[in-house]
């Protein structure tokens, strides 16, 4: 047993759904991502039910993988979709997502993106600031529009996730402090051109417990219930995302457990829930497939050096973060203790630490929970062009993005003429 319902093992050889890893490897080449469309599908259904009969939307965090098939797949089981640039919305689009059900996130929104985001007639600018709300309203009067906006609080919680991917304390560079953003929405008038329909927060990625989220609902609501004695009318809590996935042995709250929490920190309000969940939508959904290329042993360790690299997958360099590493074949080589590297110029390019595996060079690896923030984050450092991606669905293999190839890779760059 894997311990991944999707990405399993029959006999010795792990299968991804009905279809073997190792056909992938051998149709498709290596390093490639690869994602079951049964455990995206699953994932978002939990989700779906677990709110039961309470009005809510869910919007995909599409930063977590921006794949247009995937974004389509989402888009087909009625999710909406959470942004957080003017390239993430045109990918909603291309997929067929539908810009009313969008919601567009970040600190840092430019002209040109409010811009269009205001022409496709989104659902919701989640607002960071008081300097991009006068922006905002701006643009929407040159353009003759009225710009649907929800404040996005900092509740000041405790994430207790890694402090990279944790938002929600006052230090932080996201949101506006709930005193602030109460005088905000009181001053509504001086904003003609902006019309306020919700609250935000979004405290940050990974949660291993549910606490935060209570506590940040709670903030939430008392400014809520000071704005409704003020008879301002709020239609919609939008509760972010960041429920954390099992990318070794952490105890997680499950998804229905998580919603059901929201759902009862809530239970007083008639306003639809939004939720911008990314990573516990694709993580767990999709693998990085490589090949090792040579096993090279020093006195001091030993390596597997295989075809995969900081720049397909930046979680474990960035964040030094833990993703299991499982042999497509057991019972390969003599186990050993592995440090699992990639060919880039970089000590920090490494997949995994010391790692109880048979290996023989030649076999394939599989790079667990890696469907979220491993493709998007992915890059073309040391000229290496991006990975392809495959999703599968039952039995059958779909090629969802092409590897790319180095005429790609150099088709934007110039020699100057002397
Ligand atoms: C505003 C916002 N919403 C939603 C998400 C998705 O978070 P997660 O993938 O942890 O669910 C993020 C990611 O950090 C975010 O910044």
């Amino acid at each position: 047993m894997s311990g991944f319902p999707e990405f399993d093992y029959h006999d010795d050889e792990l299968f991804v759904e009905s279809v073997p890893l190792k056909q992938i490897a051998e149709k498709f080449g290596t390093p490639c991502y690869v994602y079951s469309q049964s455990a995206l599908t699953k994932a978002y259904q939990e989700f779906d039910a677990a709110f039961a009969n309470r009005d809510h939307l869910i919007c995909f965090a599409v930063k977590a993988n921006s794949n247009i098939a995937i974004l389509n797949l989402f888009s087909q089981l009625g999710s909406g979709f959470d942004i957080v640039s003017g390239g993430e919305l045109q990918r909603v689009i291309k997929a067929g997502g539908d810009p009313g059900k969008t919601v567009f996130s970040g600190v840092g929104k430019n002209m040109h993106e409010m811009r269009m985001a205001l022409d496709v007639n989104i659902l919701c600018f989640n607002v960071e600031s008081e300097a991009e709300l006068i922006s905002l309203n701006q643009i929407a009067k040159e353009m003759n529009k009225i710009a649907p906006v929800s404040l996005r609080i900092n509740p000041d919680v405790d994430a207790k996730t890694h402090p990279y991917i944790s938002t929600g304390l006052k230090e932080n560079k996201f949101g506006i402090p709930a005193s602030e953003a109460e005088r905000i929405y009181q001053s509504a008038r001086l904003y003609q051109n902006i019309r306020f329909i919700g609250l935000d927060y979004h405290i940050g990625s990974q949660l291993t417990e549910l606490e935060p989220f209570i506590q940040a609902s709670k903030k939430m609501l008392n400014l809520l219930d000071t704005l409704q004695s003020k008879n301002l009318e709020i239609e919609h809590l939008d509760l972010g995302g960041g429920l954390g996935i099992r990318y070794t042995n952490e105890i997680l709250p499950s998804i229905r457990d998580y919603v059901s929490t929201l759902c009862t920190s809530t239970h007083q309000v008639k306003q639809r829930l939004l939720i911008e969940p990314g990573r516990s939508l694709v993580g767990n959904a999709g693998i990085l497939l490589t090949r090792i290329e040579y096993l090279k042993h020093t006195p001091t360790r030993n390596f597997a050096i295989v075809d995969a690299a900081m720049n397909d997958l930046m979680r474990p360099a960035l964040y030094d973060a833990y993703h299991e590493i499982l042999p497509v074949n057991k019972n390969s080589g003599e186990i050993k203790d592995y440090q699992v590297v990639g060919p880039v110029c970089e000590t920090g390019d490494f997949l995994g630490h010391d790692r109880q595996i048979g290996l023989m060079s030649g076999d394939f690896l599989a790079i667990m929970s890696a469907g979220a923030y491993g493709m998007s984050m992915s890059s073309n450092y040391n000229s290496r062009p991006r990975v392809a991606e495959i999703m599968v669905d039952k039995n059958t293999t779909h090629i969802i993005r092409q590897r790319e190839t180095i005429d790609q890779l150099f088709s934007n760059e110039k020699i100057l003429s002397h």
